[in-house]
């Protein structure tokens, strides 16, 4: 979920709104607004994109009169979407309201507790409990709202950013988190403040910011300041004010359709970006702070661990290839979720590296709290500064993409590639299990990459062909090796994700054991072959397809031949050292995946059911 609000001289209403806009990456089931106009609260929420949530204020009179606001965008935890469960959320005496995101895991002890003590409940969500729990406290203690706000998280179990107001008290906003992020926006001299899940909303106001660590709430007063406190033991925490780097122009589309196709066209910069000022080919080195500080943790390290979700992990199984191909450390690939929950032998010799785009994911912020706690050292592979993954690691490598905002994640995976190669060949140069001459080769051929990426984007027309002829397929199979085998797996969720049709990424040997009975002539199958990649075993594969009539779209190298001649369709990689070519192949399946969305009127950048960040587990 995405949560903004604004207090100040301004309108507000245009603030939280176009707040909300950027922030519906984090959730679109349904969305929320309340505007204060200096007398009166008023709620407008509605299930549905905040788009409709426009439609629905089209002629409130509170678009122009008021400021002070808070708003909401749901990616639905404890009830459906629709127009109650939606946030914000009253207390029963309609003095407060709130905006949250996460969840109250005791919520049904806490609501038990409230029921029995009068309070009736109009929504299905954990967050209507909170905001009556705030309530019923500030009645006990006769507290203010920011004491009342802290004792209620006191009795919370779960995880939660929140912005609460109360109409009795006009001039502040109180917020808090613990798991899910809250950045305050200052501005000038106290004069108004903005809140959000992430700077983006108030980019163009201020670039002055808090972000609150967990466990920390702050009373924002106008005029007055930001008090920042533990919500343990109510302390006070100096507020470091950072000043943000991220421009208006990066969260734009700048001309794209739409984000995933800005996206995917930015990949050569930001694998430029991401490798610029570490690897240096001419002098022969790749320097990276978080590795170099702590070497002996990784040369000494019996094992890597590395822990991610969704396309991320796809990136840290191209990582287990990498690294032990080079490195000869023996690396574990672990889905974050699965890794917590299974009590995993840890130890203070492990080196654990968390992969996260958002660096906000809640089952890996957790898996690594698990490692830190059993004495494992964590390194991040974070793309947003600052983030919370990237604050509690030991260390870390931000991949420097750029903000990716299309649910599908594109150049988040190429560039987390980039660095997990960055790892690879640096600890292969210090441990020597790659000879000098090997490395120096390889920082030339990365260095090629982004003018290979650039040319493969040029095959756009060509794979928006192959899109038109199987957008209407109801299954789909892709199939890789070795280095390509991830890529296989990241093809197949990305059709998924924006196109709905099913699909899977396997192992091309693996197609045998059981796939192979869904091959008929109507089954498009996706396979990577590139000329180095146990080339001879993959033609093997493409001609077991071809006997039973499936339709096959090959992924080869220039020049090929032999593929060709079998294949339906081939779309040509330039070449390049066969570590390095997920780089490339997995580009032509980011189209694909685009066009064929696109054709079938797909909603590309807010898939259904799915969000770009997700705080919760
Ligand atoms: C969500 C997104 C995916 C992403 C995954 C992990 O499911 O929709 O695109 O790969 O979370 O996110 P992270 O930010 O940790 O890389």
């Amino acid at each position: 979920c995405g949560i903004t609000g604004y207090i100040g001289p301004r309108e507000a209403y245009p603030i939280v709104i176009n707040g909300l806009k950027r922030l519906e990456y984090r959730g679109y089931d349904s969305a929320g607004v309340m505007m204060f106009d200096g007398e009166k609260m008023h709620l407008s929420k509605t299930k549905g994109k905040v788009s409709d949530l426009e439609k629905i204020t089209e002629t409130e009179p509170f678009r122009k009169k008021g400021s002070i606001g808070i708003g909401h965008t749901r990616w639905a935890t404890h009830g459906v979407p629709n127009d109650i469960n939606s946030h914000p959320h009253f207390s029963a005496s309609g003095d407060l309201v709130i905006v949250h995101n996460g969840i109250i895991e005791n919520y049904d002890t806490l609501k038990k507790e409230l029921i029995s003590r009068g309070y009736t409940f109009k929504s299905d969500t954990d967050t209507e409990v909170l905001v009556n729990l705030i309530e019923e406290v500030k009645k006990k203690e006769g507290c203010k709202l920011g004491k009342a706000v802290q004792l209620a998280l006191t009795q919370v179990i779960g995880a939660y950013a929140i912005a609460v107001f109360d109409k009795t008290k006009t001039n502040e906003i109180v917020v808090a988190r613990l798991g899910s992020p809250i950045a305050i926006g200052v501005g000038k001299d106290n004069g108004e403040f903005f809140v959000a899940s992430d700077a983006s909303p108030f980019i163009e106001f201020t670039k002055d910011a808090i972000y609150l660590e967990d466990e920390e709430m702050a009373i924002i007063k106008l005029h007055k300041g930001i008090k920042v406190r533990k919500i343990k033991d109510d302390s006070l925490v100096d507020a470091n004010i950072q000043e943000l780097q991220l421009s208006l122009e990066q969260i734009e589309k700048g001309g794209y359709e739409h984000f995933m196709l800005k996206e995917i066209h930015e990949q050569p910069k930001a694998i430029i970006d991401t490798y610029r000022g570490r690897m240096l080919p001419d002098e022969g080195i790749i320097r990276m702070a978080g590795v170099d500080n702590n070497m002996e943790r990784f040369l000494n390290a019996d094992r890597i661990i590395i822990v991610a979700c969704g396309t991320s992990w796809h990136a840290g199984l191209v990582g287990e290839y990498l690294l032990e191909d080079m490195t000869r450390i023996p690396v574990e690939v672990e889905y974050a979720s699965e890794f917590r929950y299974r009590n995993p032998i840890i130890t203070p010799k492990d080196v654990v590296i968390a992969i996260s785009q958002s660096g906000e994911t809640a089952d890996t912020l957790a898996a690594i709290k698990l490692a830190k706690s059993k004495g494992a050292f964590v390194f991040g592979v974070c793309n947003v500064v600052g983030s919370s993954i990237a604050r509690e690691t030991h260390a870390g490598a931000y991949t420097h993409a750029g903000p990716e905002i299309g649910v599908a994640s594109t150049k988040a995976f190429t560039t987390q590639i980039t660095i997990l190669s960055l790892i690879s060949l640096k600890l292969a140069k210090a441990k020597g299990t790659l000879s000098n001459s090997a490395f120096h080769m390889y920082l030339q051929k990365m260095q090629l990459i982004p003018e290979k990426v650039q040319k493969l984007l040029e095959i756009d027309e060509k794979v928006k062909e192959i899109a038109s002829i199987y957008k209407d397929a109801k299954n789909c199979l892709y199939l890789g090796r070795g280095f390509n085998f991830p890529v296989a797996l990241e093809g197949a969720l990305k059709l998924k994700e924006i196109s709905y049709i099913h699909a899977e990424g396997y192992p091309a040997a693996e197609m045998k054991h059981g796939p192979i009975a869904l091959i008929d002539e109507n089954m498009p199958i996706f396979v990577i072959a590139t000329n180095k990649g146990h080339y001879e075993k993959v033609v093997s594969n493409i001609q077991e397809i071809k006997s039973r009539a499936g339709k096959i779209i090959a992924v080869v190298t220039e020049g090929d031949v032999t593929v060709k001649e079998i294949a339906d369709h081939v779309i040509e990689i330039p070449d390049t050292e066969e570590a390095l070519t997920p780089l490339l192949t997995t580009i032509p399946f980011q189209l694909l995946s685009y066009h064929i969305a696109v054709m079938l009127d797909k909603n590309v950048d807010q898939p259904r059911n799915l969000a770009k960040s997700v705080t919760v587990e």
